[in-house]
């Protein structure tokens, strides 16, 4: 996968303090002028909720993507002082900018406007660890931008880098919204958060504790895994790495997956507590990367594409429903043990988005070579998203289960 994922673009942008300095004047000035007159949220197509709204009879994930130039994006690229190389298209040269202006609307209802201080609020005192892999850390660093311009003084607002953990702090509240790198959940020799571009994967299948360790006592966990699934063969190993009793080469994925969601689960029943921890998991985000999926030709891909695909009910062929449905099955287990995990179910609405991925515009850490660039199909990333952009909804989407306590 993508090397340095701009992880220490997360370390200089609590470095670059003279850039946000003067970001945060201009937001200040913005802020206050909206607030002044009233209408910071006229602008926005959506009303106000009431704090005891009930949602529950609406089903988020089912809905449409609405062309919504007014309201989107919910922040600017620019101004976000946590944004990574990886999902800064328009750094590297996007031109066409309408991905960033739709908006997901559910059919049954309307989701909640995003109030970065009721959020803050709701998280005082607490810690919320986002655990998994590069697209875990895109839905981190989209819901660090969406709160950066609701924190107006830089110092109250800082990231930090620990190895597998990168730390977010908004002081004033008391709340860490963290991110850590686990990209197959249990233990691996893919766990270099720096140097993880490994050719063969190797997994302990039944160890997660160096890992679980590190999060076990958040008050909330926001859990995503699968793309690193979809290799054809894995080694799955017991004992040590350096000492290992037993190893196999599995290919069967649903099989690989079923085991290390196991541990998971077996972990979060004996260690966590039930009474403090909430916890979600994100259903696998799909990617473009078969663009005879949508009609393109074949080898095609996410490559050029500008526009959502409007086909109500798509699905890529390419999407492993086997593996989400494994995932579903472990989670109700889950529930019979009494732990309680919602699923983010984001997998349809994010489908529909060929246009929402960075293709050839971010940093690419090893560059293309000259045949790439010749036919830039070859080197587009068709599997994470541009910031503003996807993310953002998946944000929303968690924003409106913790503020409304669904
Ligand atoms: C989504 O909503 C539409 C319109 O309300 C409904 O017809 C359809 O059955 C729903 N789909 C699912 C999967 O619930
Ligand atoms: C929004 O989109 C509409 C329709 O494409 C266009 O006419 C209008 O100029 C756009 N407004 C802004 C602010 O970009
Ligand atoms: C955002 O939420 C805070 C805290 O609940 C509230 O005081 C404020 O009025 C809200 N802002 C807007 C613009 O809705
Ligand atoms: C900050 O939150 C932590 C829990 O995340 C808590 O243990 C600590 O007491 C809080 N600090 C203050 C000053 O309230
Ligand atoms: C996967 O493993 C099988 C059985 O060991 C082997 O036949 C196949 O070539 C391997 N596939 C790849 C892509 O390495
Ligand atoms: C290998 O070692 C692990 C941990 O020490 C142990 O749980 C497992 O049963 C062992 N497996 C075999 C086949 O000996
Ligand atoms: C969790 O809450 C329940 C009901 O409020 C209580 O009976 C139980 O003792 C609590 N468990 C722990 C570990 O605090
Ligand atoms: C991408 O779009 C450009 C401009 O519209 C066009 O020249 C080029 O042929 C397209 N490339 C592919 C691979 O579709
Ligand atoms: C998620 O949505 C898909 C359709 O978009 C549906 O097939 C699947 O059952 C849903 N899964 C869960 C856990 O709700």
């Amino acid at each position: 996968m993508k090397g340095f994922e701009g992880l220490q673009k997360v370390i200089h942008g609590h470095h670059s303090v003279g850039f946000m300095l003067v970001t945060g004047v201009i937001m200040v000035v913005v802020y206050f002028c909206r607030d002044d007159t009233g209408t910071r949220f006229d602008i926005n197509g959506e009303t106000e909720v009431a704090e005891d709204y009930s949602f529950k009879d609406c089903d988020f994930f089912n809905g449409s993507w609405v062309y919504d130039n007014r309201s989107r994006p919910l922040y600017k690229e620019k101004q976000c002082s946590f944004m990574a190389d990886d999902y800064s298209c328009e750094k590297f040269g996007r031109k066409d900018f309408e991905y960033q202006f739709w908006r997901w609307q559910p059919h049954g209802c309307d989701l909640p406007r995003f109030n970065g201080t009721a959020l803050l609020e709701k998280l005082r005192d607490k810690r919320v660890v986002f655990v998994g892999d590069s697209l875990g850390k895109n839905h981190w660093v989209s819901l660090l931008c969406l709160i950066d311009s609701w924190i107006l003084e830089p110092s109250h607002k800082v990231a930090e880098w620990h190895g597998s953990l990168i730390t977010f702090r908004a002081s004033e509240y008391n709340v860490s919204i963290d991110f850590y790198w686990e990209p197959l959940l249990v233990e691996s020799n893919c766990d270099d958060p720096v140097n993880h571009r490994v050719r063969d994967r190797i997994i302990k299948i039944e160890s997660i504790e160096r890992h679980a360790k590190q999060w076990i006592n958040a008050d909330m966990l926001i859990f995503d895994s699968y793309t690193w699934w979809l290799e054809p063969n894995m080694t799955l190993l017991w004992g040590s790495f350096e000492n290992p009793n037993k190893t196999i080469v599995e290919s069967r994925r649903v099989t690989r997956y079923e085991m290390a969601l196991k541990t998971w689960s077996n972990w979060l029943e004996t260690h966590l507590d039930r009474n403090k921890t909430k916890i979600f998991f994100i259903s696998l985000s799909p990617d473009h990367k078969e663009g005879g999926d949508w009609g393109k030709s074949m080898g095609q891909n996410c490559y050029n594409e500008t526009k959502p695909i409007m086909e109500e009910g798509y699905w890529g062929k390419g999407t492993d429903t086997d593996l989400m449905r494994t995932a579903q099955s472990m989670v109700q287990d889950l529930a019979k043990k009494g732990v309680n995990v919602k699923i983010l179910n984001i997998t349809q609405l994010s489908q529909y988005r060929k246009d929402g991925h960075p293709s050839i515009y971010k940093r690419h850490w090893v560059p293309p070579t000259k045949l790439e660039l010749m036919n830039p199909v070859q080197y587009a990333d068709c599997v994470h998203w541009c910031l503003p952009g996807v993310p953002d909804v998946w944000n929303e989407i968690l924003y409106a289960y913790l503020r409304y306590n669904r």
